[in-house]
Order: structure tokens, then C-alpha cells, then sequence
């Protein structure tokens, strides 16, 4: 990271915890200057005031990014104190874990509220200030983004929305300067699955089948740190996931046969 990328904002949505924590930490130990914006108030204060006893400038922003409302008035805000943001991180995410056939339809529009809606509201609020500065734009999607995920439906389509809609958006604004990361984190060691949404819209308490060895939020923020440098358009994280990404371009039936048997435990009820 050179001097004039220093002091550059990155603005980071679901800041507060997990693979959005790590990313602040990592663009802050270079001179980043960070927002976190996470629906947590005291926990994204309690961070912004911790990366400022590391010498980071943050500043946290309370933010339910399935608002529209807060999601223009927080970035906003951002660009407000800030004068601008360089990197915008659209990571905030919940996932969810049941069957089709007894998941209700809030339950898709509560996922499509906040993964997808939320990454366009943040976009379309800060687009200007990307633009102007010829920013990135980093969306945090999923194996689940461009494979199919048993049990997962609602997860899974809220994260190939967001790959619809960035992908195109890149080749819109490319000659603006603007650039979009597409992240595909593999398990990740995080709060997300504590909070995993069941079919009736309680917090699931259902085991997570897991697949291949966890990873580490600064594992996953390291990537993205390196990728950002780099401007590369995918990141596909982890050995699982790069075996899961060529076998659903080369052979995707014999893939879908090989997840279904590893997470066919996803859709036995335990009560
Ligand atoms: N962990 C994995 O295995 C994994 C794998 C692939 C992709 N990902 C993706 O990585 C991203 C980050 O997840 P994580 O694993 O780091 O989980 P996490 O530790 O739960 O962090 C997610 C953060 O987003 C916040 N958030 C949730 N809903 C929000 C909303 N409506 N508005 C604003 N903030 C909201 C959460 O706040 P609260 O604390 O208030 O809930 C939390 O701080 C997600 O997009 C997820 O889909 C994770």
C-alpha cells in the first residue's frame, strides 16, 4: 500500500462482527480510514473505538442496510465525515437454513431484504463518491452465489442475485474507473450460523452439515485486501470451493449429486 492510498475511506456494512471486522482491521492497519455500518450499535461502537486505540481513524454507523431510508441517510452520513468513500464493502448478510417446503415466504424476503436489497441500497447511495474517487466495490457473496446449497434456497438465490446484479454493474462502469470484486468466503469460523434463520423466521437451531475445514475471518481479509490491490473481478476462497467452482462449470449434475449427499442431513428435522 503506497502513501497515496493512505488515508483512502473504506466503508464496510455488517462491520461489527466476523468476515466485516477482519476486512476493517485489514484496510486499517495500512492508514485506511474506516466506517463501520452495522444494524449492532454498541457492538460497532465498542469496534470503532477499539481499531482507534490501534491508531485507526473509524468511526461507526448504525445502519438496518434492509432500509432503504438508513441505508442513503448512513452513507450519507459516511461521506459526511469522511468526504467520500474509495472502497464500499457490501458484506452484511444472514443466512438461512430449512427445507423448501416448510419455509415461509417472509422468510425469502427477510434474505432478499438484507443481502441483496441491502447491497443495492448501500451501491446506489454511494455510487457517486465511488465514481468520483474511482473506487471498488466488494460484494461479499458465497459458494452459494454460483452453486446450488441444499437447504439453503433462500440463502442461495439472494447470493446469485447479487453476482446478476454486480456483474452487469461492473461492465457499467468500468470505464467510469469503478471496479467490482465479486468475494466467495468458503465456511467461515464467524457469528453466522448462530443466527441461521429456520422456516418459520426463529433462529434455527438445527447442526450445520460442514464441508471441508473452516476457515478464518482474516484469512478471508487478507484475500480480499490482496484482491483489492490486484482489481481481480472473483475470489474463490478456500480448496473446497475452488474444487465446488470448475465441478458446477465442468459437470454440474455430478456436483449437485456430491452436495446433496454431503448435506442431506440439512433437511432432517431434529426437535
Ligand atoms: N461465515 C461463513 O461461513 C460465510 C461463508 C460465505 C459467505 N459469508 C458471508 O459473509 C458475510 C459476513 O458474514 P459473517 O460470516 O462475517 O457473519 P457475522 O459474524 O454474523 O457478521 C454479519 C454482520 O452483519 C450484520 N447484519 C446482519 N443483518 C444486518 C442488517 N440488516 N443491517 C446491517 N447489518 C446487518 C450483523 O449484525 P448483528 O450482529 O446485529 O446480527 C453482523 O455484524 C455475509 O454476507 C455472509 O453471507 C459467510
Amino acid at each position: 500500500m503506497n502513501t497515496l492510498q493512505r488515508h483512502k475511506v473504506i466503508a464496510v456494512t455488517g462491520g461489527a462482527s466476523g468476515i466485516g471486522l477482519a476486512i476493517c482491521r485489514r484496510f486499517g492497519s495500512v492508514g485506511f480510514r474506516v466506517a463501520i455500518i452495522d444494524m449492532n450499535t454498541d457492538e460497532a461502537s465498542c469496534q470503532a473505538s477499539n481499531l482507534r486505540s490501534l491508531g485507526i481513524e473509524a468511526a461507526s454507523f448504525t445502519c438496518d442496510v434492509g432500509s432503504e431510508n438508513q441505508c442513503v441517510q448512513t452513507i450519507n452520513a459516511v461521506i459526511d465525515t469522511f468526504d467520500g468513500i474509495d472502497i464500499l464493502v457490501n458484506n452484511a448478510g444472514i443466512t438461512q437454513r430449512s427445507a423448501f417446503t416448510e419455509t415461509q415466504t417472509s422468510v425469502y424476503r427477510k434474505v432478499m431484504d438484507v443481502n441483496f436489497f441491502g447491497a443495492l441500497y448501500c451501491t446506489k447511495a454511494a455510487i457517486k463518491s465511488l465514481i468520483d474517487r474511482r473506487g471498488v466495490i466488494v460484494v461479499t457473496s458465497s459458494h452459494a452465489g454460483y452453486a446450488p446449497l441444499l437447504g439453503r434456497t433462500g440463502y442461495s438465490a439472494s447470493k446469485h442475485a447479487l453476482h446478476g446484479l454486480f456483474e452487469s454493474l461492473r461492465a457499467e462502469i468500468k470505464n467510469k474507473g469503478v471496479h467490482v470484486m465479486m468475494v466467495c468466503p468458503g465456511f467461515t469460523k464467524t457469528n453466522l450460523q448462530t443466527r441461521a434463520l429456520d422456516g418459520d423466521g426463529s433462529v434455527s437451531h438445527h447442526p450445520q452439515s460442514k464441508v471441508g475445514k473452516e476457515d478464518t475471518a482474516e484469512n478471508v481479509a487478507n484475500a480480499v485486501f490482496q484482491g483489492v490491490i490486484k482489481r481481480k473481478n472473483l475470489l474463490v476462497l478456500t480448496p473446497t470451493g475452488k474444487f465446488t467452482y470448475f465441478l458446477t462449470r465442468l459437470a454440474p449434475g455430478l456436483y449437485e449429486r456430491i452436495m446433496a449427499k454431503m448435506l442431506k442431513d440439512e433437511l432432517i428435522r431434529h426437535t
